[in-house]
Formats: structure tokens, sequence, C-alpha cells
């Protein structure tokens, strides 16, 4: 166990995927209880065990649906395409009522990944937050981050821009960040979320012509001592 968070359960909804499986699989090497949520809680069972036997056993893991997933925690991730966003967000909407809600998110409108589509409300994390209501804080992160590198302990050359609802949101997401062994900025307001999702077709268009899987960002130019994460 690396740390001791303050927030002790993290549902992640869609966790048996690509995107939430990888940021399960951190949270729970570095000591959160970790519940798995799927639209069928035996899949979430299975996705629980393969992270189980990967980290050994002395982790807590636990597959169930979405909805009794994002009852039983304090803070809820949501790891779905971008076609099954605005259902699921209905599935646990009263659930979600005092709770924050991470949104990884991005709109990409299949076949054309490459390019930015946002929608009408600016972006996923702000078309969570009209859905919500005023009761839930909405965070935006991961977006920038291939699962490709999430279900390995080597630590990650790409850093997490997080927005949000609240200041204090994106604090707690920015432990969250941290927990899974990446470097966080504090990114403003939820509405600018519009471009770090945006920026994941930009680094979709650099991967497809750089015959790579990885690209990512880095946050340069910061002043020594100011660092929002080293903070935390
Ligand atoms: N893959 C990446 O590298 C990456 C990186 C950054 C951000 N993201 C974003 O993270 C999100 C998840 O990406 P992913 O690659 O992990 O996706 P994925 O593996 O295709 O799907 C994740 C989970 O979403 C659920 N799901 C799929 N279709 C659904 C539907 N029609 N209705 C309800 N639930 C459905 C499934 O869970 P159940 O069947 O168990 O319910 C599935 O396991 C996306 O918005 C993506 O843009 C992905």
């Amino acid at each position: 166990m690396s740390s001791s968070p303050i927030l002790s359960t993290i549902a992640v909804l869609g966790g048996t995927g690509k995107e939430g499986k990888g940021l399960a699989f951190r949270w729970a090497k570095a000591g959160y209880r970790v519940l798995i949520g799927s639209r069928n809680p035996e899949k979430a069972k299975a996705a629980a065990m393969e992270i189980l036997d990967l980290l050994g056993g002395k982790v807590f893991v636990e597959g169930a649906t979405n909805t009794r997933a994002a009852e039983l925690a304090e803070i809820v991730v949501l790891t779905v395409p971008y076609s099954a966003h605005r259902e699921t967000i209905e599935s646990v909407r009263e659930t979600l009522q005092g709770k924050i809600l991470v949104d990884v998110t991005v709109p990409l409108a299949p076949p054309k990944v490459t390019r930015v589509q946002m929608p009408p409300a600016g972006s996923a994390a702000q078309e969570a937050y009209a859905l919500l209501g005023p009761n839930v804080q909405v965070t935006s992160a991961f977006q920038n981050i291939s699962y490709d590198l999430l279900m390995h302990p080597e630590p990650i050359e790409c850093d997490v821009l997080v927005t949000g609802t609240s200041k204090e949101a994106r604090l707690k997401t920015l432990k969250l960040v941290l927990a899974a062994g990446l470097i966080g900025w504090d990114a403003g307001p939820l509405e600018n979320s519009a471009v770090v999702e945006g920026l994941t077709s930009v680094l979709i268009y650099i991967n497809r012509e750089s015959g790579s899987r990885n690209a990512g960002i880095k946050i340069t130019g910061i002043l020594a001592g100011s660092e929002h994460h080293i903070a935390l």
C-alpha cells in the first residue's frame, strides 16, 4: 500500500473496459477500495478477479452492477464509450446526488476519431453536469492517458489535466491522479474540459501518423515549488 487515501471507496462505472480496468488496477494497487461497475455483475466480478490475480490478491477490488457500485462509493468514475454516456449517467443519477463524478469520457464520433467533434453542451463532462444537476460535483480527467499504459506498474510519461465544477472536487480528483502514479494539474473550470477531451483526437491523430500507440502531453515551464501536485 503506497498511500492512505481520504476517499476510501471508488466506483469505476464501465470498469470492465480498457480504460476503467486500467485505472481500477492502479487505484487498487495504491490501497483504495475499488468497485468495478458493469451492466452485468458477472462481467464485473470477472474483471475484479483479473485485477486481484494481477496484484497477488492483497488488495480490495470487487465487482457489482453500475448502480450498486455507485451507491457504495464516495467517488464515482465514469469510463464508458460516449455512445453510452447519457444512458449510464441517467441510470445512476439519483445515486450520485451529493457525490463526485469523475468523467473520463471522450466524445468521439467513430469512424472520424481523429477529428475533434464536441457536443452542443461544449464537452461530455458539461453534458454530465447538465444531466446530474448542481448537487453533484463533476470533474473531468484521464482523457489523454492511453489504456495501454495503465495495466502496468511502470511510470507513465503523460500528465493529467483535471477540470471540474469546484476547486474542492478538483483537488480530490488530483489525489486520485497521484494515487494512479501520474502527475496531475488543476486545469480550471469544467468548461476547460472541452480542450482536454478534444486533445484526445489530436493524440489519436499523432499516434496514427507516427505509428505510435501512446502519444501523451506534458506541462512544462512551471516555477519550481508551485506545482499543484506536490502540494497535495
Ligand atoms: N481506451 C483508451 O485508451 C482511453 C483513453 C482515454 C479515455 N478513454 C475514454 O474512456 C471511455 C472508455 O473507453 P474504453 O476504451 O475503456 O471503452 P470500452 O472498453 O469499449 O468500454 C468500456 C465499458 O463501457 C461499457 N459499455 C460499452 N458499451 C456500452 C453501451 N452501449 N451501454 C452501456 N455501457 C456500455 C462496457 O461495460 P459493461 O458491458 O461491463 O457494462 C465496457 O466494458 C471512453 O469514453 C473513451 O473515449 C479511453
